[in-house]
């Protein structure tokens, strides 16, 4: 099994995309790091913790930074709820975090075993940035870091902005300038992704806990992306970013050059794509650009099914 190291801000999405990780034989999880972003960095810290015990597994988990690196932190409680896990009945974690924080326990395991270890990255980049100040050499030990964030199109924060982008653009663009193999799941291909009621339904038929929690978080969040933006469901953002790892041949990716916008004004946070190579600058990342939306929820309810 490919070794992981899981970083994000569990919210709901990055709870469901953890327990996919979590669910996989494919992968081995060897820790879980928390950073600020939905919820602050105690909420997060607190449902990572939960999140290993709905998927019925003991793996370390660390807490991370607990605000950007220059700005004050941004949160997104009316979207996640005010824990970031608006579900009942959830286990309460059964093991206390490491005292060890997310960015030092990362450094520590991309050492271990240099190019092997894959960072899925599903909130602000924080903790990753960090580690890579902390580490230089860190980027080129990672075999590589699949983050969902940003957006080849508009921001859902802001009209330029994706969340994750938007809540630490320092850290990402340190992370877009680091020379890191980089593969980026963002709003274009995420927002084609949604939790619509049959498929919060499947989740729930399942008949196992993980699958039921699912189903309630999911259904909470739907609400919103209704309002908002007259979809029939939650959209799967960070559940994808898991996928790209498992199964990247159901995205389409392409080469381009991202640069992150640091600059305060309306394009705060956005994540600048030259999708068509006009800048001339070599590419930092692999965008995902396409998405075979099907397989990946067939092949994620397979996954949730095999949890308690
Ligand atoms: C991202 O923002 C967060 O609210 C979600 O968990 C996801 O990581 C989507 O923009
Ligand atoms: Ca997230």
């Amino acid at each position: 099994p490919l070794p992981v190291v899981l970083d994000g801000d569990p919210g709901l999405d990055d709870a469901v995309a953890w327990l996919l990780a979590l669910a996989s034989p494919a992968l081995d999880v060897r820790a879980v790091t928390a950073v600020h972003g939905n919820v602050p960095l105690a909420l997060t810290v607190r449902n990572a913790g939960v999140t290993l015990a709905l998927a019925g597994t003991d793996r370390p988990y660390h807490a991370g930074a607990d605000r950007p690196l220059v700005r004050g932190a941004v949160t997104a409680a009316a979207v996640h709820g005010a824990t970031g896990l608006p579900a009942h009945n959830l286990p309460d974690p059964t093991q206390s975090p490491e005292a060890e924080h997310a960015a030092v326990a990362l450094i520590r395991h991309a050492r271990a075993e240099p190019g092997i270890l894959t960072l899925i990255a599903t909130g602000p980049l924080t903790n990753v940035a960090l580690a890579f100040r902390l580490a230089p050499e860190l980027p080129g030990l990672l075999r590589e870091i699949v983050w969902m964030g940003g957006s080849t199109t508009q921001g859902n924060r802001t009209p330029a902005a994706e969340f994750n982008a938007l809540a630490d653009p320092h850290a990402a663009r340190i992370v877009f300038e680091s020379g890191v193999q980089l593969r980026m799941v963002g709003l274009n291909v995420t927002m084609q992704c949604i939790a619509t009621p049959e498929r919060v339904q499947a989740l729930r038929d399942l008949g196992n806990r993980a699958g039921a929690v699912s189903a309630e978080l999911l259904t909470f969040y739907a609400a919103v992306y209704r309002e908002r933006y007259g979809l029939r469901g939650g959209a799967l953002h960070d559940p994808l970013a898991v996928a790209a790892v498992l199964w990247p041949e159901l995205l389409d990716w392409a080469a381009m050059d991202v640069q992150v916008e640091v600059q305060e004004g309306p394009n705060f946070g956005r994540t600048t794509c030259d999708l068509y190579g006009v800048t001339g600058r070599e590419p930092n990342a692999q965008v995902a650009v396409g998405v075979d939306d099907p397989a990946f929820f067939a092949r994620l309810l397979t996954a949730i099914a095999t949890l308690p």
